[in-house]
């Protein structure tokens, strides 16, 4: 990592100021289904001690280690920003240092199916049937969709109001906004909703979420590019996130001829904005629906191989504005392949 440097938002900021974040409380109307409130508060604590299920998957999920995963940690030791502290540790002072506690807590039950202000009341997803449990329930769509764009969709800290992460939104247009965040990202298990949200790190659901198909157009290799189930842009939620298409051509004895690299992310350049130049978003190339990529085969070689791979990068940061330069975090091969082409 960059010692000092504005790793994270230097490629989209120059001017950081510590904003304030919206983070109101969901709005969404509760259903009728309600079991009235307890008087003792609730804690995580207790949540963990009565539903092992839920507690088990959690323990596994990024929400929990939201404040101690490797790239958090490394990304707010170059920008501690309260900012970043606010929903990354949300236990935490956000005005300081993250304390112990609320970095090994992360993002709890009650973080998610409390309302603020209210430690009576869970919020449950919105089904029928009675209400078993000892404590409040109010049963609300809100909780597998408002809750969840809390925090995956927000702006930069500065005030030019343009979102740093923009999930909700991407979802809200796509051909599955009818389909809760939830219900993709909890299955089933056991008879319970998993907590893992298994993502980023999951390699088997992230190639089953973009098909490729490859094929020799004349003196062209084309390429089509479809997200499959996917309720937003893919890759969505952190602003480096990316997917790298890599196309190798080689001659007979295996030489490498050229290589030819396509990027599909989010491209932040310079941009005036009155007496200042500022990083904005201009352009977006990531995935959102079927995609056609050409790549010209630039030889006259008698027979040629063309190998190509299509990769899911998490980008730590970008030293310039060449891609090819951007510093991997993690990277996962999604699909790859080989075109042979004789003349
Ligand atoms: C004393 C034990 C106990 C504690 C503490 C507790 N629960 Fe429950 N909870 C239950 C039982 C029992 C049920 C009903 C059976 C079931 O759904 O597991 C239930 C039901 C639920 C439901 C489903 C409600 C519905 O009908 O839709 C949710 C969601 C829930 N609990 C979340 C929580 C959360 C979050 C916490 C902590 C803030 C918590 N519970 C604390 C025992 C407890
Ligand atoms: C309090 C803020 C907060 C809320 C509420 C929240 N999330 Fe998250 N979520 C995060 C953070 C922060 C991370 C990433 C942690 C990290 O990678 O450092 C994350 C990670 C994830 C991931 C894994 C992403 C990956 O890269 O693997 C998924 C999927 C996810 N959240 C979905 C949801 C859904 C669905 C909801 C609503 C039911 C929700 N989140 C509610 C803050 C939140
Ligand atoms: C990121 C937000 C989030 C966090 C953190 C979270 N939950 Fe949930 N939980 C949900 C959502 C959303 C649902 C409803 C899924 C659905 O049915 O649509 C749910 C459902 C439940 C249910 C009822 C459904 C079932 O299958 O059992 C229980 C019980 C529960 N959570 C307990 C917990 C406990 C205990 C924790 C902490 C260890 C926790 N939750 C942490 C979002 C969260
Ligand atoms: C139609 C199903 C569907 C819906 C609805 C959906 N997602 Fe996803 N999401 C996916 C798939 C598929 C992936 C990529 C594969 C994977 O990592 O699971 C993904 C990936 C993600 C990731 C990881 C980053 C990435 O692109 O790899 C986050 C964070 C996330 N989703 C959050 C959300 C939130 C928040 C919502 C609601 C606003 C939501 N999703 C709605 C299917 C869905
Ligand atoms: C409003 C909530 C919010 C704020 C503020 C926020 N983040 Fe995040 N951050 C998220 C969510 C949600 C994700 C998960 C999205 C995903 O996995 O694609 C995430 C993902 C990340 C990741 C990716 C980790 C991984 O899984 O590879 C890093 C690193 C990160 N954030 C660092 C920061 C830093 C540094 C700041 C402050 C400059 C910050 N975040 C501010 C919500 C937030």
């Amino acid at each position: 990592m960059t010692p000092g440097g504005h790793a994270r938002l230097g490629a989209a900021l120059l001017v950081a100021t510590a904003g304030a974040l919206s983070r109101g409380a969901p709005s969404a109307a509760a259903s009728p289904a309600r079991a009235p409130p307890r008087a003792t508060a609730l804690s995580d604590e207790g949540c963990v001690a009565c539903h092992a299920d839920a507690a088990r998957t959690w323990r596994g999920s990024l929400h929990h280690a939201s404040a101690s995963n490797a790239a958090y940690e490394t990304a707010v030791y170059a920008e501690p920003l309260a900012f970043c502290r606010r929903c990354h540790a949300p236990h935490g002072d956000p005005s300081r240092e993250t304390s112990e506690a609320a970095r090994e807590a992360g993002i709890t039950c009650t973080i998610c199916h409390l309302r603020p202000g209210d430690a009576r009341t869970v919020l449950s997803s919105p089904r029928e049937g009675p209400v078993s449990a000892p404590h409040g329930v109010e049963r609300s769509a809100a909780l597998g969709q408002a809750v969840c764009a809390r925090c995956h969709e927000f702006d930069f800290p500065d005030a030019r109001g343009e979102r740093m992460q923009k999930t909700a939104t991407e979802h809200r247009e796509s051909a599955y906004a009818s389909r809760s965040c939830a219900s993709c990202h909890m299955p089933e298990a056991n008879g319970h909703r998993s907590h893992a949200f298994a993502a980023s790190r999951d390699a088997t659901l992230l190639a089953r979420a973009v098909s490729v198909r490859a094929d020799l157009d004349g003196d062209r290799v084309r390429f089509v590019l479809e997200p499959v189930g996917v309720g937003h842009a893919f890759p969505t939620g952190d602003l480096f996130r990316r997917l790298t298409l890599t196309v190798v051509t080689e001659d007979a004895e295996g030489r490498p001829l050229a290589t030819r690299r396509r990027y599909f992310g989010r491209v932040f350049g310079p941009v005036r904005s009155g007496r200042e130049i500022v990083r904005r978003e201009i352009a977006d190339e990531r995935l959102s629906s079927r995609t056609e990529v050409t790549f010209p085969l630039a030889t006259r070689a008698a027979s040629t191989t063309v190998r190509w791979r299509l990769d899911y990068e998490r980008v730590a940061f970008s030293p310039t504005r060449h891609p090819e330069q951007a510093v991997i975090e993690g990277s996962v091969t999604l699909a790859r392949g080989e075109l042979r082409t004789t003349r």
